[in-house]
């Protein structure tokens, strides 16, 4: 196993409904080191060029107003196979078939605010880590 970092979105359903402590608590509880966070409001060039890749799915208009919404809080995670661990602290995208004791099962209130994001492959996470955070802003 490898130590790997992986970005995490704490998003606007939840920062509106205060859980950023809690979620968090999740990560860390799992041995997930913060190593770098951020909440700020995305732009809808922002979110259109994150979210690049579902650009020809139904549901990216909605997925951009949605992720424009209000704050979000972006995040550096790290640890053992932190994109694997994280997905599944999260899991499943849709709530409705999450897992008991997932972040998206406790909190998540539907298929598009459901709470966090996370990086699906480490080749990603490298890419997404670097779309929101320079080598410096990141503190192991
Ligand atoms: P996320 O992991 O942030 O990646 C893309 C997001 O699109 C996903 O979580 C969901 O919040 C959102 N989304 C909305 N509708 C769908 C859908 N039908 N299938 C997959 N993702 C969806």
């Amino acid at each position: 196993m490898a130590v790997e970092r992986t970005l995490s979105i704490i998003k606007p359903d939840a920062t509106r409904r205060n859980l950023t402590g809690k979620i968090n608590a999740r990560f860390e509880e799992r041995g997930l080191r913060i190593v770098a966070q951020r909440r700020l409001k995305l732009s809808r060039d922002e979110a259109e060029r994150f979210y690049a890749v579902h650009r020809e799915r139904p549901f990216f208009k909605d997925l951009v107003a949605f992720m424009t919404s209000g704050p979000v809080v972006v995040q550096v995670l790290e640890g053992e196979s932190a994109v694997a661990l994280n997905r599944e602290i999260m899991g499943a995208t849709n709530p409705a078939s999450a897992a008991p004791g997932t972040i998206r099962k406790d909190f998540a209130e539907s298929i598009e605010a459901n709470s966090v994001h996370g990086s699906d492959s480490a080749e990603n996470a490298r890419t997404e880590v670097a779309f929101f955070f320079s080598e410096s802003e990141i503190c192991p």
